[in-house]
C-alpha cells in the first residue's frame, strides 16, 4: 500500500516536473476541475517526512473542491528544485501558491511571484528575510515544543525529582534552515530548562539553553529533517559523551527523528534489552503511533494536517475572491503571538491552530480524528 502511494508521489512529481518545463501538459486536474478554473500551485518541501505527502494531496483535492486547478510538486529537500517548481507554476499563470519552503534561498521565487501578483501563503513554515508575501498559515509551534518538554516532565516526573539523583538527556533540534525548528526547541527548553538550572536534569552533550545560542543550536540540529543524520549522531553520543551514563531521556523533534534515535538506541547494549530513553516527537506518525502504543517511544503531538490544508485552502479561496478572511479554527496569531509572523523583513498575518499533546493514554484523538487509513486505526485500537 505504502509501495503504492510512494508511486504515485513519484509519478505526481514526474507530472510536476514535466509541467515545469512548460510542455502545457495538465498534470493535476481533478474530474471536478474545468480547465478555464484557476491555477493553484503548491509546493511541498520533502517526501521523506511522510506528512508532506499527506498535505500535498489534501491541499490538492480541497483546491478541487472549490472549482480550482491544482497542482502539487515536492521539492526533494532542494531549494532550487522547489525553486524551478515554482517558477513552472508561475509560466503556467498560477494565481496563487501555497508553499512549504525548504530554505531563505526560495526569496527570489517569492520575489517573481509578487511582481507577477501572484499572492503567496508560506505554509507551516514561515519564509523568512521576505517582504513578498502577506499570509502565514500553521499550528502554534512553540506549543508544540512546550508539549515535547512536557512529555519528558511527565515521562521522568521531574516534578518530584532530585538533585541527588539526577536525570540525563540529551538534545536534538530540527533542520537549522526551517524556521520551525527554533519555535519546537525553545518551546521545549521553557519547560525543561528550570530543571536544568536546578541540577535536577542533566545535559550529555552541547546544551543551548535557547535557539539563540547559535553555535550549539548548529551542533544539535539535524539538516533537512534527515534520519540517517539523526540516527548517526545517537550513535556517537552513545559510544562517546554518553558512555559512561545510563540516558533518561532524547529530547527528538518529530516522529521520524525519534524513530532513528530510538533505533541506535536499541542497537546499544545498554538500551536494548531494558528501559528506553523516554522520547519525544511530532506528527503523530503511524510508525510512531505504534511505537507509543508498544511502548517504545514516549508521546507525539498530534497536528491535524488535514484541517490545516483545508483553512489554507479556504484562505486561498478568500485571498483570490478579495473576501475579508475569517479561517474557522484558527487563530490570528495578536499580541505576544504577532511575532510569529515576523519574516525578518515583514510581519505577515500568521493563523495558528491547535496542536494536541500525545502519548499512550490518549492514542484514540488521532484516530478518532481520521488521522489514519482503516487498516493503521484497527492496530492502534
Ligand atoms: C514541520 C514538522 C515536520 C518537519 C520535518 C516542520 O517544519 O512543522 O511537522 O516534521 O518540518 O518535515
Amino acid at each position: 500500500m505504502k509501495r503504492i502511494f510512494a508511486l504515485l508521489v513519484v509519478l505526481g512529481a514526474i507530472g510536476s516536473l514535466v509541467f515545469a518545463a512548460g510542455s502545457g501538459q495538465q498534470s493535476g486536474g481533478g474530474a471536478s476541475a474545468s480547465s478555464g478554473s484557476l491555477l493553484i500551485g503548491i509546493a511541498m518541501p520533502e517526501t521523506h517526512v511522510l506528512r508532506w505527502q499527506k498535505d500535498g494531496a489534501s491541499l490538492k483535492s480541497f483546491a478541487e473542491a472549490k472549482g480550482y486547478r491544482a497542482e502539487v510538486a515536492f521539492g526533494d529537500a532542494d531549494q532550487n528544485q522547489q525553486n524551478r517548481q515554482l517558477q513552472g507554476f508561475l509560466t503556467q499563470g498560477a494565481k496563487l501558491l501555497v508553499v512549504g519552503n525548504i530554505n531563505d534561498g526560495v526569496n527570489s521565487a517569492i520575489a517573481d511571484a509578487a511582481r507577477d501578483s501572484v499572492a503567496v501563503i508560506a505554509y507551516d513554515r514561515l519564509i523568512m528575510g521576505s517582504a513578498d508575501y502577506d499570509y502565514y498559515i500553521t499550528f502554534n509551534n512553540f506549543k508544540v515544543g512546550q508539549f515535547q518538554g512536557q512529555g519528558i516532565e511527565q515521562g521522568l516526573d521531574l516534578k518530584s525529582a532530585t538533585a541527588d539523583a539526577p536525570k540525563y538527556i540529551t538534545l536534538f533540534a530540527g533542520s537549522p534552515t526551517d524556521n520551525n525548528s527554533k519555535f519546537f526547541f525553545d518551546g521545549a527548553m521553557s519547560v525543561l530548562n528550570p530543571y536544568i538550572d536546578s541540577g535536577v536534569l542533566k545535559v550529555v552533550g552541547p546544551y543551548p539553553k535557547t535557539s539563540a545560542d547559535n553555535a550549539n543550536f548548529q551542533r544539535i540540529a539535524t539538516e533537512n529533517w534527515q534520519a540517517p543524520i539523526a540516527k548517526t549522531r545517537m550513535e556517537n553520543l552513545l559510544s562517546n559523551d554518553a558512555r559512561d551514563v545510563v540516558l533518561d531521556a532524547v529530547l527528538a523533534p518529530n516522529d521520524t527523528l525519534a524513530r532513528a534515535i530510538i533505533e541506535a538506541c536499541l542497537a546499544d547494549a545498554k538500551y536494548a534489552g531494558g528501559k528506553l530513553p523516554v522520547v519525544t516527537g511530532q506528527d503523530a506518525e503511524f510508525d510512531s503511533a505504534l511505537s507509543i502504543k508498544n511502548g517504545q517511544q514516549y508521546m507525539t503531538v498530534f497536528k491535524d494536517t488535514t484541517k490545516l490544508a483545508e483553512a489554507a485552502i479556504l484562505l486561498a479561496d478568500q485571498i483570490l475572491k478579495g473576501q475579508a478572511i475569517n479561517i474557522p479554527g484558527a487563530e490570528l496569531a495578536s499580541g505576544d503571538l504577532v511575532s510569529i509572523g515576523d519574516t525578518g523583513r515583514k510581519v505577515v498575518k500568521a493563523y495558528l491552530l491547535e496542536p494536541v499533546i500525545i502519548t499512550k493514554s490518549n492514542i484514540s484523538v488521532p484516530v478518532d480524528a481520521k488521522f489514519y487509513t482503516d487498516a493503521e486505526a484497527a492496530q492502534l485500537r
